[in-house]
């Protein structure tokens, strides 16, 4: 059963149709339970509150695929508008972006001159810039992009899916470049012959990357709702000592939101990842593919007063 939801909800989040006429009926569909707001402006006040509790973030502007170079350089100048924001509020905000919105799909030349104007400006105004990683097809040329722009810009980072066979070999390439990086599952639906089709496999995965970056010496972000891997990590850190400012959980906003502050609480650094946009459609389906669970968590907050 919670196979065929996910599937379900992956192809619902793939629909450019229900994408477009989601867009259509507006943002008040439960969507503002998971998603900062409309704009970036939208999105400030919710940072605010969030950091005066003691609570980082990472901004993400929504929005995957752009078909022509100047939807890239739309984006492009959009996220440098985020970046100097981030800076003029004082918000203690990273951004994450994903590279197909910067062109990843129409040219390498392309998305790594954009990704340079956006690096340039965040160097500029001290934000840290994660790419997200996306699916496996463009997983290589993601971590490429990465290593070029790793060797010039201090403030990048990146993130390895613990579900792909391959990203045990990926942590060890990069080490050489000590990378900030965040671990997660993965969110794509993705064949077997790429990725681990059970989940325990996955989740020993993202153990195993976990302990390997953080006794490398790297500064980890375990992005996880998952209790067993948070509880993994706490007992990690302190068998091996390794000190509060080399690692941070994320969690997604909207998401396990008591477990937060608690985190916080136990003074952990916890940076929560706040995306923001009128394309929300996608990223709010492979929420729901997730965690069926949160369907009914919406559902709530639509009919709530
Ligand atoms: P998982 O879905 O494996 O659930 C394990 C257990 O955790 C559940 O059984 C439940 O007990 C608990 N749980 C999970 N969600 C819960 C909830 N909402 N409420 C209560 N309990 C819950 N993916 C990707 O492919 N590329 C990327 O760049 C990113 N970036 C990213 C950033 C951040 C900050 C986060 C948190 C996640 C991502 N992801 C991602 C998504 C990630 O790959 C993964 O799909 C989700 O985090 C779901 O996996 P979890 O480890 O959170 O729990």
């Amino acid at each position: 059963m919670e196979a065929i939801s996910k599937s379900f909800f992956l192809y619902l989040s793939n629909n450019q149709l229900l994408n477009r006429l989601a867009r259509k009926w507006g943002f008040h569909i439960g969507a503002d339970k998971v998603v900062g707001g409309e704009t970036f402006e939208d999105a400030i006040p919710l940072i605010q509150q969030l950091n005066s509790q003691g609570l980082l973030a990472t901004v993400d502007h929504l929005g995957e695929f752009v078909h022509n170079k100047e939807e890239a350089r739309e984006r492009t100048l959009e996220v440098i508008e985020a970046v100097r924001s981030i800076d003029k509020h004082h918000l203690h905000s990273q951004l994450s972006l994903k590279v197909t919105s910067l062109g990843l799909d129409i040219s390498e030349e392309l998305v790594l001159e954009n990704m340079k104007m956006i690096m340039e400006e965040a160097q500029k105004h001290d934000v840290f810039i994660t790419i997200d990683m996306e699916d496996s097809t463009r997983c290589g040329k993601t971590l490429e992009l990465f290593k070029v722009l790793k060797e010039k810009y201090d403030n990048i980072g990146t993130v390895i899916q613990s579900y792909l066979y391959r990203s045990a070999k990926d942590l060890d390439d990069l080490d050489r470049l000590a990378p900030r990086l965040r671990l997660v599952k993965g969110a794509y639906k993705e064949p077997p012959s790429v990725a681990f089709p059970e989940k325990a496999k996955v989740d020993e995965n993202l153990k195993h990357l976990i302990k390997k970056h953080l006794l490398n010496g790297h500064f980890t972000a375990i992005a996880s709702h998952d209790d067993a891997i948070i509880e993994y990590t706490k007992e990690l850190v302190k068998e091996h000592e390794i000190p509060k400012d080399q690692f941070e959980f994320q969690m997604l906003y909207g998401m396990r939101t008591e477990t937060q502050y608690q985190l916080v609480k136990e003074g952990y650094n916890m940076r929560v990842y706040v995306p923001y946009g009128n394309d929300w459609y996608g990223y709010f389906m492979r929420r729901l593919a997730e965690r069926p669970a949160n369907i009914a968590f919406v559902l709530k907050g639509m009919f709530k007063k």
